[in-house]
């Protein structure tokens, strides 16, 4: 049962010496849909050493070269677009419409990396020595940037391919090797994306895609001496990764508990329908997804009923038919999702909608009058359902959203723009939006998290920046 895809290796396409697949289960059927390789260790050192030779080739090939490969294997990832985003509906059941974007908005970011590494890779500094005190100008710097060798890209199953492209793409632009280790659930629609980028026609083994069980081969690939740089998009597990790994840059982002700050000045309109975009579509399965709202006690009535009122509107069902609230990705997810929700009926918050599950589908919950002594105050549900704070001033808004050890993105509805700068600066998080749910998009603008929301920046210019060390050469006069 499950159709079986092989995983990619020197640029052939393998199935595993080790015999074994991997299951990669329907969230909406909750049967078995397709299968991919357990592979090897031995099967992972041999994708590094290839990456590693073929890397050494790559970074000689002309910058405008390497672009041109990126132009090529984006158009190809658009004309492929239908059959990835099918892909996307059985493993991770993405809303249809939602999945042909994903694949499209990758094309695109493949495309400006392209175009963004051909500017900023192609400057370098020339420093002269007399700037320094006790310098002559005997001595002139030049420093360009420089690949760091291969890249280990690990995305999370929300956007196995957008948030594999996004790291990709800046790699292979800088001049690095890549091996990716898609998620379980969307294996499938990244090995499908690798494929585009094989029909593209990048050298041998410059790409590389593993394919297997976090518990057999995790380890073994962050902790691999081959590995130079890692960029890993998902939950905990980067902690854990962070901790274990060599002295090699880590670009990370491990979700949020975004916060929505809502003042009586704000437009209520606005607010209930970035609330519900926000914090419901593809089911709050996003690490940026609106996840906890604190609005001032004043205007708290209007907005709740403003979102109930959009919530009644919302389609629940398959993603094949576009539902907006389809089913969440595994049974655990939904399992621990009650668990928050149930925790949070015990401890006395306001349901205004049934909560009601069938498998994996959870129908839109929103969990008024919640308290800082309930879960689902501090905790990241990752499906659709979303509490409301209610708070006497802003300061006690800005207090909870600076007492969470999350802090990725957060959102502020004001009229007063003053005020909204203000808050925006006081809020520990990598990113406010000001009258706008948060979002990463547009993908060159920088997207990064503070505490445990991640390491580093992300975006298109940032990644390329991070995915290149300095190298310099001096030269000295006589
Ligand atoms: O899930 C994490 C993603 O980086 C969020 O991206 O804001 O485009 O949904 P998004």
């Amino acid at each position: 049962d499950g159709e079986v895809y092989k995983y990619y290796a020197d640029g052939e396409w393998r199935a595993s010496a080790s015999g074994k697949t991997v299951a990669i289960v329907n969230p909406t059927t909750r049967q078995t849909q397709y299968r991919v390789q357990a592979c090897t260790q031995e099967e992972v050192n041999k994708v590094m050493e290839a990456a590693k030779v073929a890397q050494k080739a790559w970074a000689r090939t002309p910058l405008w070269k390497r672009a041109e490969l990126l132009h090529k294997a984006a158009a190809i990832l658009k004309e492929h677009k239908t059959p990835i985003a099918e892909c996307l509906v059985k493993e991770i059941a993405k809303p249809a419409k939602d999945a042909v974007s994903e694949v499209v908005r990758s094309g695109d970011l493949v495309s400006y990396t392209a175009e963004e590494g051909v500017r900023i890779l192609g400057e370098g500094k020339l420093l002269v020595s007399d700037s320094f005190p006790g310098n002559e100008r005997n001595k002139y710097c030049l420093s360009s940037k420089v690949p760091l060798g291969v890249v280990l890209a690990i995305p999370p199953f929300n956007y196995p391919v957008n948030l594999a492209v996004s790291k990709i793409g800046p790699a292979l632009i800088a001049g690095n090797a890549l091996v990716l280790k898609p998620p379980t659930q969307g294996a499938v629609a990244a090995l499908h994306m690798v494929h585009c980028f094989h029909l593209a026609g990048f050298p041998k083994g410059l790409i590389g895609c593993v394919t297997g069980k976090g518990s057999e081969i995790g380890d073994f690939l962050t902790m691999h001496p081959g590995v130079n740089c890692i960029s890993f998009t998902g939950g905990d597990t980067g902690i854990a990764i962070s901790k274990k790994a060599g002295m090699v840059p880590l670009q990370m982002e491990l979700g949020g508990k975004d916060a929505c700050i809502v003042l009586e000045d704000a437009d209520l309109d606005l607010v209930a329908a970035n609330i519900v975009k926000g914090g419901f579509s593809y089911s709050g399965q996003r690490c940026t997804a609106v996840k906890v709202v604190l609005i001032m006690e004043a205007v708290a009535d209007a907005v709740v009923e403003k979102v109930n009122a959009k919530l009644g509107k919302l389609t629940v069902g398959t993603p094949e038919d576009n539902s907006d609230i389809t089913p969440v990705v595994t049974e655990s997810s939904a399992n621990f999702i009650e668990g928050l929700v149930i925790d949070a009926k015990e401890k006395g918050a306001t349901f205004c909608q049934e909560y009601k599950r069938e498998g994996n589908l959870i129908w839109p919950l929103l969990l008024d009058h919640v308290r800082p002594d309930m879960r689902i105050a501090w905790e990241e549900p990752f499906g659709p359902v979303l509490p409301v704070i209610r708070i006497n001033s802003v300061e006690e808004g800005i207090h909870h959203c600076n007492a969470s050890n999350f802090g990725l993105q957060g959102c502020v509805f004001t009229r007063d723009i003053n005020k909204a700068i203000m808050i925006s600066d006081a809020m520990e998080s990598g990113t406010v939006q000001i009258n706008s749910a948060p979002a990463r998009g547009p993908d060159h603008f920088p997207f990064q998290g503070l505490k445990d929301s991640g390491i580093g920046s992300q975006g298109i210019t940032n990644s390329i920046n991070m995915m290149t060390k300095v190298k310099s050469t001096v030269i000295n006069l006589p």
